[in-house]
């Protein structure tokens, strides 16, 4: 399994050592248009190797798509992240550009690779990998609904003071400080719904919280954040490496799903050797249907604004 990383800045560089240390994939090549600056990172890592026990190759270049050929999984993280104060979607001016060019180049040189998009506003350059490249739908999915149920599970587990592992729960919908959907119904410690030890207003501050998430990390930090990215790109990776068929909300095309088409947007979706094997349609009530509804209005907003 050889994974190409577009994009040797933090998050890339991050899903890149979960890779490794999680030593399923045989090849990482990170590659990035600064000089030298993927060949670093790769270096820097492959050091780490007789530390941390991997047998992973990792390898950088400088913008040299022959490097990646053979690719069957690309991770595309290229573009800028916000600063503070911004929004995803107003990063789609640079990224839209970005990711165009690199995706196209990346099908080039791997023909059958599976795309799964991380750069920002996230559901629209899915949507704009759809357009531009026309493969079938399960060979692009956007990261986006992993990473907010990772962070809806660390706000849940610190709301009922128990760990992670403890809690279970996703997140849907468009991947926005307003457009995310934490299903909050669907949520439970050890199978039992949350609500059996939260009370209503406790459970409506996880689900502000986690909607939040990377614009509070975004805060601190001054950029976006990059380790429960690139681990929740890394897990995904994982799924289609070693064909798990687990579940995670990702953004996929729909046609139909949800009521909805010719969109992009969270939903939960299997993921195996071919991307996403399968879109699970939960059944909503009408208030989440409500919610989904905006959301992907917000989303086909922000798309309207792409040149396609
Ligand atoms: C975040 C970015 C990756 O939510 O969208 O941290």
């Amino acid at each position: 399994m050889k994974v190409t990383i577009v994009g040797a800045g933090a998050v890339g560089a991050s899903c890149a050592e979960y890779i490794a240390i999680k030593n399923f994939a045989s090849e990482v090549v990170l590659i990035d248009i600064k000089e030298g600056y993927a060949e670093g990172k790769a270096m820097d890592l492959m050091q780490t190797a007789s530390l941390n026990g991997f047998d992973t190759k990792v390898s950088g270049c400088t913008n040299d798509y022959t490097k990646t050929a053979g690719s069957d999984v690309a991770v595309i993280t290229s573009g800028i992240p916000r600063k503070p104060g911004m929004t995803r979607e107003e990063l789609i001016g640079i990224n839209a550009g970005i990711v165009k060019t690199v995706t196209q180049n990346i099908l080039d040189h791997s023909p059958n690779a599976i795309f799964i998009v991380v750069s920002n506003p996230m559901d629209t350059m899915a949507y704009l990998t759809h357009k531009s490249l026309g493969l079938d739908r399960n060979r692009i999915l956007g990261m986006g609904g992993a990473l907010d149920s990772a962070r809806f599970k660390y706000r849940l587990a610190e709301a009922l003071e128990c760990p992670a592992s403890d809690v279970n729960g996703i997140v849907i919908g468009g991947h926005s400080d307003t457009g995310m959907i934490p299903l909050s119904r669907l949520a439970v410690r050890n199978s039992i719904p949350v609500s059996k030890f939260l009370s209503e207003e406790k459970i409506d501050k996880v689900v502000e919280a986690t909607k939040v998430g990377g614009a509070t990390l975004t805060k601190l930090l001054g950029t976006s954040a990059w380790y429960a990215p690139g681990a929740a790109v890394s897990s995904i990776v994982q799924s289609i490496a070693c064909d798990q068929n687990k579940m995670f909300p990702c953004s996929a095309l729909l046609e139909g799903e949800y009521g909805l088409n010719d969109i992009s947007i969270g939903v939960p979706c299997i993921i195996g050797k071919n991307g996403i094997e399968k879109i699970v349609e939960l059944e909503l009530t009408d208030a989440e249907k409500a919610k989904l509804q905006t959301s992907a209005a917000a989303v086909k907003k922000t798309n309207g604004l792409l040149d396609v």
